[in-house]
């Protein structure tokens, strides 16, 4: 069923008009209200008091989740009943995160080769050869966690532009660096093309190819054939959707930069609210009520966008990673029965740091005719350094610019007289914070993002992990690039290169 034939659609339709005659500074008076939208998950606390949301349209909202059968469904999706349906193939990330996993071969043999890497003081440099997916996820993390990171200097080369692995490669000794071909169908072309740059690179400096070239796939067969060492290959089930995959091999990466330990946490962190999103009840079930507020605001509200702002540098690539998440799962067309969807799916996800990005686009957050429902994310205490350290002053100038500004996008400031001043307020914002940012709570967070993403597709009815669309943009560039086609594609390219 998608949104549009949900029963609940057309009563929340007529809330969201009665709604827009309230006001955000009002709804913050009620303290039953805001008591009631604060939520724990894990370890991190979720503060929804500054939606333009009431416990009345809250209440109908559940209504909805409950008429698309949410709890059903996420029932099967963790049993591997429900399926991924144009890919015809079950959803199992959320295995990699069940205690069951320590006892796969899979994970002894990850946690063999990852202590014996790090144990190597000859091994200084890892270069993570991925994208999408096979990227995002560990560099997202290992960036958010680096205070955890006492391993080897972990490198992430994605773009197929060859400046990008020079850039990396002019900084490694080809003894002292390995290399790991991160790729679930080992057939996409930024990542072929980049290893091959390596394997040269290699051979240029007299190294046994073999010797340094690992390889985290779905697809061991391609692997093999491209001339992977079948040792060397991590391989993992076609059921992990490379957008949930940080917690399979593809977060080999990550494992080696915080070690074994440390990836447990993260892991463990990740199981808490898979715990929780299974068996927590509708009305207190943190990813279920924040995917319902994503509907709301998109569909009812009409605020077609959705920033993600981190207030910590840490989390500096969380924005580019929620992205992909979330709109390369849920930036769909068609329902899971292929029909065309009359409401629209994900809402457009962008997003910076703070507080860099008050000096860039909070202008339009505060003042323009768009409203933006901003994440703003901040942990209460510094990652690196104790509370005793100079850096505290400097971590409660980030957390009041956080509080900061979700109250002034809440209260506004009317100026009647000075228009340009005028600050209208009414713009609604989400405070979701942590103690600090240890891998056990950025697993939570991680996997707090995913079952949102997860959720929301449930509501409106889409398959959230199949990713077609990326499909003809690639296959048109393959025409352009292929020399055995004289037709006019390819001379479209030569024109543009003459
Ligand atoms: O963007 C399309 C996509 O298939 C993503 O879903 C995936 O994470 C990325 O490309 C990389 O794919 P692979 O891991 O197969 O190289």
């Amino acid at each position: 069923m998608q949104l549009s034939q949900n029963p609940s659609t057309p009563i929340l339709k007529t809330l969201a008009k009665k709604i827009s005659k309230l006001s955000i500074s009002k709804l913050l008076s009620d303290s039953n209200r805001v008591i009631e939208l604060n939520y724990e998950i894990g370890g991190i606390t979720v503060d929804l008091s500054r939606q333009l949301l009431t416990t009345g349209v809250l209440s109908q909202l559940i209504k909805m989740a409950n008429c698309a059968e949410i709890n059903i469904k996420i029932n099967e999706l963790m049993d591997g009943i429900y399926l991924n349906k144009s890919e015809n193939r079950p959803i199992t990330h959320f295995n990699l995160r069940n205690t069951s996993r320590k006892n796969t071969a899979s994970w002894l043999k990850l946690k063999a080769f990852v202590k014996k890497i790090r144990n190597n003081r000859e091994i200084l440099d890892v270069v993570n050869i991925g994208i999408g997916g096979s990227h995002l996820g560990s560099k997202t993390v290992e960036s958010a966690l680096k205070y955890y990171c006492d391993g080897p200097n972990i490198h992430f080369a994605s773009s197929v532009d060859p400046s990008s692995m020079s850039d990396i490669l002019n900084n490694c000794q080809p003894k002292n660096t390995i290399f790991i071909i991160n790729s679930k169908s080992f057939k996409t072309t930024e990542v072929l093309n980049n290893a091959r740059l390596v394997w040269q690179w290699l051979k240029k400096n007299n190294q046994e190819e073999k010797e340094f070239i690992y390889a985290v796939t779905a697809s061991k067969a391609a692997a093999t054939t491209w001339g992977v060492s079948e040792d060397n290959i991590f391989d993992f089930d076609e059921g992990v959707g490379g957008r949930f995959s940080v917690w399979s091999p593809s977060g080999l990466p990550l494992m080696l930069a915080i070690g074994v330990k440390n990836f447990q946490n993260f892991v463990d962190g990740g199981f808490i609210v898979d715990d929780h999103f299974r068996s927590e009840d509708l009305i207190r079930n943190v990813p279920i009520i924040m995917s319902l507020l994503r509907v709301w605001n998109r569909n009812f509200l009409n605020y077609a966008s959705h920033a993600i702002i981190p207030y910590e540098y840490g989390l500096r690539n969380f924005p580019r990673y929620v992205q992909q998440l979330e709109m390369e799962s849920n930036g769909k067309g068609v329902d899971l029965d292929g029909n065309i969807l009359s409401m629209p799916a994900s809402p457009l996800i962008w997003g910076e740091v703070g507080t860099d990005a008050q000096h860039s686009f909070f202008q339009f957050l505060h003042q323009g005719k768009d409203i933006v429902p901003v994440d703003i994310l901040v942990p209460k205490l510094p990652a690196r350094f104790d509370a005793d350290s100079k850096y505290v002053e400097g971590h409660k100038i980030l957390v009041a610019n956080a509080l900061g500004q979700a109250e002034a996008l809440a209260f506004g400031k009317e100026n009647l007289t000075e228009p340009h001043r005028n600050f209208p307020g009414n713009r609604p914002s989400s405070l979701i914070s942590w103690n600090k940012s240890n891998p056990y709570n950025m697993g939570s967070l991680i996997a707090l993002y995913e079952n949102i993403t997860i959720s929301s597709g449930l509501i409106w009815g889409i398959n959230s992990f199949d990713q077609w669309g990326v499909e003809l943009g690639k296959k048109i560039t393959k025409g352009l690039l292929d020399e055995s086609q004289s037709n006019s594609m390819r001379l479209r390219l030569e024109r543009f290169l003459s």
